[in-house]
This record gives C-alpha cells, sequence and structure tokens, in this order.
C-alpha cells in the first residue's frame, strides 16, 4: 500500500491510469453468455415466423456488431441466408448522455430498394437512433422495415417508437458487454453487466 487515503484509488507503482480504473470498478452480471444464447436462439425462430427468406440484415455499428453475428447464425440454423449490410449513426461519444446529434457516419453499400429489412442493434433507449436508421431505409423505398434490437429500456424512451423484435427488457441502468460500451471500452465482455464502484 502506499498512502493514499481510502478515498482515492490506490496506484501502485509501474501501474498506469487506465490499470487502475479497471481495479477501480467491477461488472455485476445482468445477462449472462448463456442466457444471451438461448435468447438469440428463440429470436430467431421468432423472426423466421414473421420474415421472409430473402432478407437484409442490417446491422447498426458499434454496439450491434456481436449481437447481429450471432443472430445471423442462428437464423442460419433456422435455414435463412441474410444479406448483411452496415451502417453507423452518431452514438454517444465517450460518456453516457445522448446528444440528440444524428448523422451518417457510416452509410450502407447495399441499394435496398424493394428489399425486406431487418435492423440490428445491441440496445433501444431514447430510440433515437433506430427511428432515425428505420427513417432511412424507409425514404430509400425498403420493401418493408423491421427492428430488433438485444435489449429494450422502455422506460428511457423520447421518441414513440418501439421494436419488432426484442431479446431482453433491460433496467434503467448502464449496461457494458456483448458489444456495448463504456467510453471505448468492455464491448469484448461475453456477457451483459452493470458497472458499478468498487
Ligand atoms: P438511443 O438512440 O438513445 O436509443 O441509443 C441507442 C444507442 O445508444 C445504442 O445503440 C447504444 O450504442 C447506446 N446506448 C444506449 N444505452 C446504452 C447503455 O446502457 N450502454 C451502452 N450503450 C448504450
Ligand atoms: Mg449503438
Amino acid at each position: 500500500m502506499n498512502g493514499a487515503t481510502s478515498n482515492s484509488p490506490v496506484i501502485e507503482p509501474n501501474e498506469t491510469d487506465h490499470d487502475a480504473e479497471s481495479r477501480a470498478r467491477s461488472i455485476r452480471v445482468l445477462f449472462s453468455e448463456k442466457r444471451i444464447a438461448l435468447r438469440i436462439e428463440e429470436l430467431a425462430d421468432e423472426i423466421a415466423a414473421a420474415m421472409p427468406k430473402e432478407l437484409v440484415v442490417i446491422s447498426v455499428l458499434k454496439g450491434g456488431f456481436i449481437f447481429t453475428a450471432d443472430l445471423i447464425r442462428a437464423l442460419h440454423r433456422a435455414n435463412f441466408e441474410p444479406e448483411i449490410d452496415f451502417l453507423k449513426l452518431s452514438s454517444y461519444g465517450a460518456g453516457t448522455e445522448s446528444t440528440g446529434d444524428m448523422n451518417i457516419l457510416f452509410d450502407l453499400s447495399a441499394n435496398v430498394a424493394d428489399r425486406e429489412v431487418l435492423i440490428v442493434d445491441d440496445i433501444l433507449d431514447t430510440g433515437r437512433t433506430i427511428s432515425l436508421a428505420r427513417q432511412l431505409l424507409v425514404d430509400r423505398a425498403a420493401a418493408s422495415v423491421k427492428t430488433c434490437c438485444l435489449l429494450d429500456k422502455a422506460e428511457r424512451r423520447l421518441v414513440d417508437i418501439q421494436a419488432d423484435f426484442i431479446g431482453f427488457p433491460c433496467p434503467n441502468e448502464f449496461v457494458v458487454g456483448y458489444g456495448l460500451d463504456y467510453a471505448h471500452r468492455y464491448r469484448e465482455l461475453p456477457f451483459i453487466g452493470v458497472l458499478s464502484e468498487t
């Protein structure tokens, strides 16, 4: 131990600020790897029952990429052969509050006109992202647009929108893991959890 008081992080010799910050946080598991995997198989069956096989899956970056990767393989097991594309809209940046400022940061390469589209994202929070993505696809003359979000934080909604397919209702807490980040970190975690100070 060094001479730090109980309220300040203890920084060991040779330890970076990043290491010290990691030690100062712990993550409480909300949705385990196993639970997510089981729910995704069910979601793929729900999608397969409601949508045509000639589907374009649009993954909303960055947060949606891990969920999309698992969902399209579950769709394969349900005998689907989806085309995959990516869309990046402006995100939260380094903090935890939405700016309400939305831009297309990375556009689709597919022509979605007359196609059946499924938008896939990690979490439905204020609803701005999914609502903007949905409008973009409608404007580009998609034949139909459905939405699938792994998590739904219904309490936080500012835009009147529901997803067609939802993995889990999510409590009003900031969650990380399985594609979701806090300040660009924790996306790689195989589970979803809540950050808490130790
Ligand atoms: P919305 O536009 O407010 O619905 O926000 C959607 C985007 O904000 C999601 O796709 C996430 O990237 C991000 N986001 C919202 N809530 C959380 C959270 O609890 N943890 C991490 N990212 C979040
Ligand atoms: Mg996102």
